[in-house]
């Protein structure tokens, strides 16, 4: 069953940046998870399959930031930080849950600090049963970024992306999604940069050419330069990667579907 169901199974990261006002903390886009749910839910009423995955937005990063948690435990002050992150994470991921069933997806919320353990940063194992079986009941995942417990480092912050590629290869989907807040790749930060050109077909291997500097101080998984990371690594193994705005109804419709838009498409 699994087999039939991945050959059709994207990845979609919802990221912090459109659904919530990312330098405003606690600040959620109601209307663009809205958006966002029913664009999903049409999705599922014509077959598609997806894993979604939301990021921290203005929920994680500020409190992670505060805490140092993406350094790894120092201090026990850091376990309140830890308790308070996850809280805020729960928050902003309860108001996606929600907008989800109230559109009509089956939605299955999971939390990766339950379910992974990493190493020095990154995702060294990661419980994909519930996933395979969830996926197989017709169920929609929904996971975020998160504190996972570190082997080496005590803790550190898994971002939405590094999940959203470490499934992509793990259940062979065809596709991955970054919904933004910015129309797609540019040469150059849109929002710094009036004069930024968009990026409509990029191969993996041009992407370390690109200039992406953090948006926010408090940005604790790297902004766009770890995401382009992320999507060299499945480009590179010919999984296709869509990045674009989620924020305009329809947006993401048009990237999972492949139907020609403003946005970017990473090919190998
Ligand atoms: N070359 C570039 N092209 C497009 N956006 C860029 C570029 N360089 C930097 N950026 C910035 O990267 C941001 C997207 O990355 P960021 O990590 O902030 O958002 P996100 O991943 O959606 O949020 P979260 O990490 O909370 O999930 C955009 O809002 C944009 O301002
Ligand atoms: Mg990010």
């Amino acid at each position: 069953v699994l087999l039939a169901l991945t050959a059709r199974l994207s990845v979609i990261k919802l990221g912090g940046s459109a659904i919530t006002v990312k330098s405003k903390p606690l600040a959620p886009r109601l209307s663009v998870i809205k958006a966002v749910a029913e664009d999903l839910a049409c999705l599922y009423e014509e077959g598609e399959r997806f894993i979604v995955i939301h990021g921290g937005g203005s929920y994680g990063h500020p409190l992670a930031s505060k805490y140092c948690l993406h350094k790894g435990f120092t201090n026990v002050v850091q376990l309140k930080g830890f308790a308070e992150t996850e809280l805020a994470m729960r928050d902003i991921n309860s108001i996606l849950v929600s907008s989800l069933a109230e559109a009509g997806v089956p939605v299955a919320p999971m939390h990766p600090s339950c379910m992974a353990v990493a190493c020095r940063g990154e995702i060294a194992d990661l419980y994909l049963k519930p996933l395979k079986l969830t996926l197989e009941l017709g169920l929609i995942p929904l996971l975020h970024g998160d504190v996972v417990m570190d082997v080496k480092d005590g803790f550190t912050v898994i971002s939405g992306d590094k999940l959203a590629t470490f499934l992509a290869l793990r259940f062979k989907a065809k596709k991955v999604v970054f919904g933004m807040d910015v129309k797609g790749l540019f040469d150059k930060d849109p929002k710094v940069h009036p004069d930024a050109k968009l990026l409509k077909l990029v191969k993996a291997r041009e992407l370390g050419n690109i200039s992406s500097v953090p948006s926010v101080r408090w940005d604790v998984t790297g902004g766009m330069r770890a995401k382009l990371a992320e999507a060299r690594k499945v480009a590179s193994k010919g999984i296709v990667v869509c990045m674009g705005s989620i924020v305009e109804k329809g947006g993401l419709l048009k990237m999972v579907k492949g139907i020609e838009g403003d946005y970017t498409v990473i090919v190998p």
